[in-house]
């Protein structure tokens, strides 16, 4: 793993759009991996921007989102699908039937998940996935106890994650509590991930994460198993981690490597 240690969000934003903008400019018709969740709005943010000055373009790009809970409808202010279309897709120049966001409304969720995987795998496999993490270290909504090598299916919802998510559902308005994820071994299948945490809630997860045993009570501890996965934090995130320091040399060294590799 790769751990980067940033000021603040605002860096860790604006480090993780710069590995979308080389990912899109590398290669135009890129499968990219999303997330919703209040981490990567500012790093949506930051790629609206890089689109409105032409920096990057999405116009062949093509979209998986990792979650959607199951029994909301796409329209529904709080499914995952319209939380994309608000916080990204709106304002970019995607073509939006290359979106995709797991069908909360399907008729047959168990079908739905299985169709989803075969739409990854027809789409040539994620290029660079994003994620968030949880504070009991669950990505997407692949909760503690989720198979390592799970695939996209349908999961039941922690009190902790109800409870944490219960922010953006009024008193009287339905909450779901069950969700369509992608499964940790899909998200292992993607050839990057990208994994944003910023503030001192999320510290014992990173330290779980980065410094713990690989254990399906910390979902995200499945990244160590990950040749290219990426954990961009800030210094509240990363205050529980044991070997800042050395972490930090190593990223200092890693710069250094891709500027001289840059000049060659
Ligand atoms: C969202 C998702 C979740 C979030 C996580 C953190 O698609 O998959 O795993 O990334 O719950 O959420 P925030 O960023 O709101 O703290």
């Amino acid at each position: 793993m790769q751990i980067v240690i940033l000021k603040n969000a605002a860096e860790v934003a604006a480090y993780g759009a710069d590995i979308f903008e080389k990912q899109l400019n590398r290669k135009a018709e890129s499968v990219l991996g999303l997330a919703t969740g209040s981490t990567p709005v500012a790093l949506y943010q930051n790629l609206i921007e890089k689109n409105r000055c032409g920096d990057i373009s999405f116009k062949d790009a093509v979209t998986f989102n990792l979650d959607e809970y199951l029994g909301l409808e796409g329209t529904h202010p709080q499914s995952y699908r319209f939380f994309m279309n608000e916080q990204l897709f709106n304002h970019v120049d995607i073509n939006k039937d290359h979106t995709h966001v797991p069908p909360g409304n399907a008729k047959n969720p168990v079908e739905a998940c299985q169709e989803y995987e075969a739409q990854i795998a027809a789409a040539g496999g994620i290029d660079v996935q994003l994620l968030g993490i949880g504070r009991n270290g669950h990505i997407g909504f692949n909760e503690p106890s989720s198979g390592l090598t799970s695939r996209t299916r349908v999961k039941t919802l922690t009190k902790e994650t109800i409870d944490d998510n219960a922010r953006f559902f009024s008193a009287d308005e339905y909450q779901p509590h069950l969700s369509i994820t992608m499964g940790i071994g899909t998200i292992l299948d993607a050839k990057k991930v990208v994994l944003l945490a910023t503030g001192e809630n999320k510290a014992e997860a990173v330290k779980a994460t980065v410094e713990g045993p690989l254990t399906a009570s910390c979902p995200a501890s499945a990244l160590q198993l990950h040749r290219d996965a990426v954990i961009v934090i800030d210094e509240a995130a990363a205050s529980k981690l044991d070997n800042i320091e050395f972490y930090k040399h190593i990223e200092a060294e890693n710069q250094k490597l891709q500027a001289h590799l840059a000049s060659l």
